[in-house]
Parts: structure tokens; sequence; C-alpha cells
């Protein structure tokens, strides 16, 4: 068979096709399921609790084969995927999971050529999915509060990628600083922007005034507090689509001969995702012909409440009433 080209570098996918080269990442995984993530470093050797293996055994041949250690331990060589090298990279802050980049992508609709702005980069993982969906055509501007976080993001950035010393993706600037400061800095408008962070109610504003008509803003939060204070922030704006909240549960199955079930274990939960489109400038979404729940908005709801909703009536709170 002949040989794959290797992917265009110009395309900046993080991905290399061909034999394993010094320099480039593997992962290991061995006959318990342990993984070991690694730089090829040829006359190195990778020590485990199973002997010795020489890097120079793994460079110069295709991924996808099994090795054997000094004592006689099997493992599985591959070059990492984007949705292992995120959970498996160095961490500052936490990291949006696979499986929510994977619908953040497609559901806040990322696509070649889009301008994007997320907040806060973290470490880096949401940032490298972004760059791989808008690709060398579009940008992703990442702001981080917390200049020790901008560096590992830095960091793990630059590696998925395999950028070049002293270069980044070239479609990405990340800003040292506040996103609510540094977002009506930014030249033109943008088409998605992506929260991640306590408080993203506090960007609804300046996120609004930036969004083009049409463009989504996508929140992802832990619980269910920030939830409905994020989704009352944007229905109380009024220029938005009515939100949309979600989660995913993603379920392994074990397959085995008649043995066919859920597994025992998974990820109970991750987060919360809430996307909702910008309206064109003074538009108003339609009224809902639906009326809340009773009660939804009553005396003790304390929140933002929706734009076209009337105030409750004062409670009269005398004692013995
Ligand atoms: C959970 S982490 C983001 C993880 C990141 N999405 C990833 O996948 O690696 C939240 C980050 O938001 C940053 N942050 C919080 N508020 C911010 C703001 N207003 N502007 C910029 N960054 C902010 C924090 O410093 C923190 O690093």
């Amino acid at each position: 068979m002949p040989a794959s080209p290797d992917v265009p570098a110009e395309a900046w996918s993080g991905v290399h096709r061909g034999p394993l080269r010094e320099g480039e990442w593997v992962r290991l995984i061995d006959q318990k399921g342990r993984k070991h993530n690694f730089e090829l470093v040829a006359g190195k050797r990778f020590f485990s609790n199973k002997g010795h293996l020489d890097h120079d055994e793994m460079i110069g041949r295709d991924e996808g084969f099994t090795v054997t250690s000094s004592a006689g331990g099997q493992y599985l060589v591959f070059r990492p995927l984007l949705s292992e090298f995120v959970v498996s990279m160095p961490r500052g802050a936490a990291v949006v999971y696979p499986k929510d980049a994977a619908q953040i992508v497609a559901l806040a609709d990322i696509y070649p050529g889009a301008r994007v702005v997320e907040a806060g980069a973290g470490s880096g993982a949401l940032t490298c999915s972004l760059l791989r969906a808008v690709g060398p055509w579009g940008t992703v501007t990442s702001f981080e509060l917390r200049e020790e976080f901008a560096e590992v993001a830095k960091r793990n950035v630059d590696q998925f990628f395999n950028a070049p010393a002293g270069s980044s993706h070239p479609s990405w600037d990340l800003r040292l600083g506040d996103l609510k400061e540094g977002l009506p800095e930014i030249e033109g408008q943008v088409d998605r922007v992506i929260l991640d962070m306590l408080d993203p109610w506090n960007c609804i504003e300046v996120v609004a005034d930036k969004l083009v008509p049409g463009g989504i803003v996508c929140a992802y939060v832990a619980t269910t507090t920030q939830l409905s204070r994020v989704v009352e922030t944007l229905r109380a704006h009024g220029g938005f689509t009515e939100p949309h909240p979600w989660e995913s549960l993603v379920r392994d199955w074990h397959v085995e001969g008649l043995a066919v079930r859920p597994d025992h274990k998974m990820i109970g939960h991750t987060a919360f995702l809430v996307t909702a489109r910008r309206m064109a400038p003074g538009e108003r979404p339609p009224r809902k012909t639906r009326r809340p729940a009773p009660g939804a908005y009553g005396p003790d709801y304390t929140g933002p409440r929706p734009a076209d909703l009337p105030s409750p009536e004062p409670v009269d709170t005398e004692p013995g009433q």
C-alpha cells in the first residue's frame, strides 16, 4: 500500500499521518487499560512496573502496534486523539470534557471561518476543539483572567497543534484579562461566544453588544443555580431567543457475548449547557403564548425577570398577617 501523505501543515489540525517521528507525543495503553502519554525522544527509555521500552523501537513505525517491554508487558501504541489529549494534559482550571466540547461545537454551530470568542481559556481544552472547528480561516479569541492559567492553556494548545517554537495556531488570540472589559475592544462583530466561567450572567450585556444578528451565545455552567441565573438573565435582556438549556449524559456499554448491558460506571455530571441566538437590533422574540407555571415567578423568586412579565404584587410581611 502506498504511504499516505501527511496532513497539510496549513490545515493546523494537530494531526500527523505516517510513521511516528521524534518529538511527537504517543499514548501507550497497558493490559490493564492504564494510559501513559509521552514525547518520543531518540535514545530515551520509557519505564514502567513491567520494565522498560526504548523510544527508538517506536520511532519510524506506523501507529497502531503492540510493543512488549523488557519484563513482558504489552502496550498498545497510538498517537493521542484530541479527546484523549485534553483529559490527560496538565490542568490549571477544570476542563470542558470531550462529550461537552462535542455538544458545544455541534449545537453552538462552530463552523470553518467563524469568529469565536471564549472565556475563560482555563486549561485550553475547549480552545483546541474551537480552533479545530474554525480552522485557519476563522478566529478564536480566548480571554483568561489568571496569568498562570493562560500559560497552561498556551502550553497545551501549542502542544496539541504542534506549533513551531515561538508561534501558535494562526487563528488563535489569547488575551489576558476579563471578557467584560476585553470584548468591547475586539474589532467588528463576532459570530459565537462561549462562556465557561462562574458568573456568565454578568457578561450577557457585553456579549449582546458584540454578537452578529443570528449569532449564538453558549454558557457552560456546573450548577442548577448558575443555570437558572444565566437563563433568566438572557430572557430578561430581551434581545435573545428563548434560551435552550440541556445536559448530556453518556453511558458506555459492556458488550461481551450474551452479557450486553450498560457499564456499571459512568460520569454522572459534568455541567449544563445553554444556548440562545441574538435577535437583530431592536427586535424582540415573539411573546410566549404559554404562561409560566404558577409560582414560577412568585414572591419567592428573586432573580432576573423575563422582559415581558409583569412584576409580582408586593407581599405584605407585617407580623401576624
Ligand atoms: C472552568 S475554567 C475554563 C476551562 C476551559 N474552558 C477549558 O476547557 O480548559 C474557567 C476559567 O474562567 C476564567 N474566568 C472567570 N471569569 C472570567 C472572565 N470574566 N473573563 C475571563 N476569564 C474568566 C477563570 O480564571 C478560569 O480559568
